[in-house]
């Protein structure tokens, strides 16, 4: 069975996913690299990089996917839809090499790039998005991609299997929450919490079966 999976989603202590505000120079505002810097120092983000725990959780991301779905706001910049010539933050061959979906309100033609990623536009509820996406995924599972709104908004209709969270050991006090409107989160999933040397914390929510 196809499942639609979250990966390597960071989050500060007090629960923001990105900081504010996003802009071409600060893709995640005041934040700056700080929710992601356990990953860059991974072999999976650079050759060279640690090949410990991190590692080996963060290469989870890429095992079994066939689409990706994301929102407009990782897709780019605020203003990114009136520039003709924006592609995505990832240059000519980006990480994804599936279909991938991006959410937004405003139509795009698809953008085809190399290494199999196509980039398609939509409008379009949750279930609407995963129903296209695992048209679009030949059998494989379904990654949700970011940012927070858009994996709130999959977990809030009930649509997410497998959320693995990074809790990084920052407070941005200001951002985009993922947890509003999640309250009861845990009645509904398995979780398992691990922490690494690099000082984050590694929680996984799997979905329970239902009776
Ligand atoms: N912490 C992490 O691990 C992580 C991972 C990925 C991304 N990020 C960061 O998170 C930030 C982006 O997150 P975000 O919460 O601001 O935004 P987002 O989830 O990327 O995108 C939200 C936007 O997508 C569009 N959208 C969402 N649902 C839609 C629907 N059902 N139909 C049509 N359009 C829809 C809307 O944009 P329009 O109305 O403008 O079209 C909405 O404002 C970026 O800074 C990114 O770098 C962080």
């Amino acid at each position: 069975m196809s499942l639609t999976r979250v990966h390597n989603l960071s989050v500060s202590l007090d629960g923001f996913a990105t900081g504010e505000p996003q802009s071409l120079e600060a893709p995640f505002g005041h934040a700056g690299e700080r929710l992601h810097e356990w990953m860059f120092a991974t072999c999976f983000w650079g050759e060279g990089g640690a090949t410990g725990v991190d590692d080996a959780i963060a290469r989870r991301h890429e095992e079994g996917i066939g689409a990706e779905i994301m929102g407009a706001n990782k897709f780019g910049p605020p203003g990114w839809h009136d520039d003709p010539d924006w592609k995505g933050w990832w240059g000519p061959n980006p990480p994804f090499h599936t279909p991938t979906f991006v959410l937004t309100h405003r139509p795009h033609d698809p953008i085809e790039m190399e290494g199999g990623t196509t980039f398609h536009f939509l409008d379009a509820t949750p279930a609407e998005a995963l129903e296209k996406a695992r048209a679009a995924a030949g059998g494989k599972d379904v990654r949700i991609g970011g940012g927070a709104t858009v994996v709130r908004d999959f977990v809030a209709a009930g649509l997410v299997d497998h959320l693995h969270l990074v809790q990084v050991p920052i407070v941005l006090g200001r951002g985009v929450r993922l947890w509003d409107g999640l309250a009861a989160l845990e009645v509904d999933y398995t979780i398992e919490a691990v922490s690494t040397p690099s000082g984050v914390t590694h929680l996984t929510f799997d979905r329970r079966p239902t009776a």
